[in-house]
């Protein structure tokens, strides 16, 4: 029987890859072998079958035993085991949430309702990594690939509106501990209706700006702000995550030729689910309607929202998406700078299509390719 190792399965991305697969019943038809690096010989994670007790993922003995290997460990553990790996001879497939790999010459970028084909041809190539995108490219694919496929992009802007999750646990929990700061400290103001608007605001101002508000992951307050930079800089004065918009959604399309794309990329208060606003310039006039349809059969979990106040606050928003699969796409309309300029509004779960979704479908994808 196939053996499938799982790396980095209690991490945010891995808790969720774990309860998309016992959601789907996908523990089925493998060996599952689960490895930490910090726990071995303990119990491993409940999934409804006798498994054994965790191996050390810093074992390269155990991983070559292994016929794939699905890391969410992050792209230091990726560093350290994969070269190590190759370098030893071990052929297997590496499926990883990282983006260690990303852009190397022989990974594949996974988005497989996006990008199957692309995906097929690999396999049939025989390549052997599988790695997930950035969860903002995946995302915005996932509600608008179609445009891409069809050769209707000419460029694009994104100017996003990520999460807090994208940062990490800990950046979540530091959103929250601003809030509840803030709320604590404005509530007699809150409570008396009459009070002075003047002197809320100046409550909040103060806390958020006080030696004592907590700013050590993001570095600045975010709950009542916003943080307009994501990731490290890079020499042309973007930064890396905006660098990503561009070069993975290029590598996971396999375009001919380089789309432009290019924005700003913004952290804002949400928990876990990341919105971009995107400026698209058509390759010629389509009608808005026609892009609705493209947009709305290009798969099934996207959802073309009509562009009224009533749907948009009921349906494009964090509040509503989170947890789910859906990707809502609203807001279409054409701009007044021309026939050709599309301008869209789109949001999705960071951790289930931006991150975990992806891993799970590939892995499905490896273990029928690997049986046949
Ligand atoms: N880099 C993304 C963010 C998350 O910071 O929101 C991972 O793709």
């Amino acid at each position: 029987m196939m053996k499938v190792g799982f790396i980095g399965w209690r991490g945010m991305v891995g808790s969720v890859l774990m309860e998309r697969m016992l959601a789907e019943k996908d523990f089925s038809g493998f060996e599952p072998v689960f490895a930490t690096t910090s726990q071995i010989g303990q119990a491993g994670p409940d999934i409804g079958m006798k498994i054994p007790p965790l191996k050390d993922a810093f074992d390269p003995a155990m991983l070559k035993t292994m016929d794939i290997i699905v890391t969410c460990q992050g792209s230091d553990y990726t560093k350290k085991m994969y070269p190590l790996l190759r370098k030893s001879g071990w052929n297997g497939y590496w499926l990883d949430a990282a983006s260690a790999l990303r852009m190397e010459a022989g990974s594949v970028i996974i988005l497989d309702p996006v990008n199957r084909t692309v995906i097929d041809q690999a396999l049939a190539d025989g390549k052997k990594d599988f790695i997930g995108g950035n969860c903002t490219v995946s995302l915005m694919l996932m509600g608008i690939g179609v445009l891409f496929q069809k050769n209707l992009i000419e460029w694009m802007t994104s100017m996003t509106y990520q999460a807090a999750s994208g940062a990490g646990a800990k950046n979540m929990r530091e959103l929250v501990s601003q809030m509840d700061m803030i709320g604590r400290a404005s509530e007699e103001y809150l409570k008396d209706p009459e009070s002075d608007i003047a002197d809320l605001d100046r409550r909040v101002l103060q806390t958020m700006n006080h030696e004592r508000f907590p700013v050590q992951h993001f570095g600045a307050p975010l709950a009542g702000s916003v943080i307009p930079w994501i990731d490290s800089p890079m020499e042309n004065g973007q930064t890396r995550e905006e660098w990503k918009g561009s070069a993975e959604t290029n590598k996971i399309l396999q375009t001919k030729s380089m789309i432009p794309i290019d924005g700003i990329c913004v952290r804002i208060g949400a928990m876990r689910c990341h919105s971009q606003a995107l400026t698209i310039k058509l390759t010629k006039d389509v009608p808005v309607d026609e892009i609705r349809g493209l947009i709305s059969e290009s798969n099934e979990w996207v959802k073309v929202i009509p562009n009224t106040k009533e749907d948009t606050l009921k349906y494009l928003s964090p509040a509503h998406v989170t947890g789910t699969l859906t990707v809502p796409v609203g807001r279409i309309r054409k701009m007044n700078l021309g026939r050709e300029y599309l301008t869209l509004f789109t949001v999705g779960d960071q951790l289930l299509w931006g991150a975990a979704e992806p891993i799970r479908r590939m892995l499905l994808i490896l273990l029928d390719h690997i049986s046949s």
